[in-house]
């Protein structure tokens, strides 16, 4: 393991928290494994975990959040072969969850220490309703435990990553000092959680451009976006952190996380990549993993990607209106703000259905290798439009049938 010390930007070393930055890169945390498998009905095997790691690496994400080793024996297996197997020197750094104590961070370290990178997450809540409730302890026992925790977690040449849990509903003077504190204990990257979900964009940004202004010496770290998508906003309030100085964000993929989920990887990262010009910010992810990570991620917990999704979804690239269609082929650029190859959804276009018109079913018949005369076309299309009534989607075979008998009524006429 080398040690990953101090720098600009922890795991990278090449991002600061800095606004001013041109095209500055934004590191992506995949958290899919540890905060996505917290989700009900998405835990995964051992074997599973692995496969998603390595398809992370290829899609290139900087940090792996593997899991919470301290919480099971089963975590701490899976976290520790995905810092053996999926953690070279070429690799992403390999991440895992601690508490602040040192029974966690010690767990924490024998597990991900065989990566070339590796990475310790500590965790302790700075709002008050999580200080009092949850933890029992008071604002400077929290500064104190911090400080410790970090300092431990250093004491084995880790790269650290503090979390301030449920910092969007701490005072943000104290949430500046708990940083603070974390900072100087050697912690490189610092984290500010939207917990539960409830920032909006505006706020959000100025709860991170606060934590830039405010805690000394932030120059050296990376501050942290990571937010939960309870009232929808968590897409929304990560783009907003990294126009405010955030340079990671932690996302999942396909935005599966506790409760209502995390800020959705592949949004994040085409919002970023769609709108380079107006972010100034890029991601090093490889876009066209996108859509088969989305893919294997939903194989293994066994929950489908709904068809409206961004960026994932069955639909996303799907043109079906007439209107649409005719645009699409004519110009893609008409309806089409990125191409699905982009994000590797190769063959995915047209859906045929009763909105679809004449242009889209030549289309699609020419690309199934048929070459209809107009009078030919106007058969079917009478015979597909019947069928679109009844059946909402044609898929190929429904259009090979179609053909069968609109050969068939040709072949009559003449
Ligand atoms: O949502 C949260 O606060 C977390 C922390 C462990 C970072 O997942
Ligand atoms: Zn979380």
């Amino acid at each position: 393991m080398t040690p990953v010390t101090g720098g600009r930007n922890g795991s990278n070393g090449d991002a600061t928290h800095s606004v001013a930055d041109a095209d500055a890169r934004i590191s992506i945390f995949d958290t899919t494994l540890r905060d996505g498998e917290q989700a009900p009905g998405c835990t995964m095997t051992l074997v599973e975990k692995l496969g998603i790691a390595h398809q992370l690496a290829r899609l290139r994400v900087d940090v792996v959040e593997a899991g919470f080793p301290a919480a099971s024996n089963g975590d701490w297996a899976a976290v520790h072969e995905i810092a053996k197997e999926v953690g070279g020197a070429d690799g992403p750094a390999i991440c895992g969850l601690a508490r602040a104590n040192q029974r966690d961070i010690d767990r924490c370290w024998t597990a991900v220490e065989p990566a070339s990178r590796a990475r310790i997450h500590v965790v302790l809540a700075t709002s008050d309703v999580h200080m009092e409730h949850k933890l029992g302890m008071t604002r400077s026992q929290v500064v104190a435990a911090t400080a410790a925790a970090v300092s431990h977690a250093r004491s084995f040449g880790a790269d650290v990553e503090f979390s301030a849990e449920d910092a969007a509903r701490s005072d943000p003077a104290f949430l500046h000092e708990v940083l603070t504190a974390a900072l100087q204990s050697g912690a490189t990257t610092l984290n500010v959680p939207d917990t539960v979900g409830y920032s909006t964009p505006d706020e959000y940004a100025a709860l991170i451009a606060g934590v830039g202004a405010n805690v000394p010496g932030v120059d050296r770290a990376t501050i942290s976006a990571h937010c939960h998508d309870d009232l929808g906003l968590a897409v929304a309030n990560s783009l907003a952190a990294v126009r405010a100085g955030a340079r990671q964000v932690e996302c999942t993929i396909n935005g599966i996380g506790e409760r209502a989920g995390n800020a959705a990887l592949e949004e994040v990262v085409m919002a970023l990549h769609t709108r380079r010009p107006f972010f100034g910010l890029h991601t090093s992810v490889e876009t066209r993993e996108l859509a088969r990570t989305s893919r294997l991620v939903s194989e293994c917990i066994g929950v489908d990607v709904p068809p409206n999704k961004a960026i994932v979804g069955a639909n996303a690239f799907a043109h079906e209106a007439g209107i649409h269609q005719d645009g699409v082929l004519k110009n893609r650029l008409t309806y089409e703000i990125m191409s699905a190859e982009t994000v590797g959804w190769n063959g995915v276009g047209l859906v045929l259905g009763k909105h679809s018109g004449r242009h889209a079913l030549r289309a699609k018949t020419e690309a199934l290798g048929y070459a209809l005369s107009d009078e030919e076309l106007t058969l079917l299309f009478t015979r597909f439009k019947e069928l679109a009534d009844r059946k909402k989607l044609l898929d190929e075979g429904d259009l090979r049938a179609l053909m069968a008998v609109g050969t068939e009524a040709v072949r009559e006429l003449s």
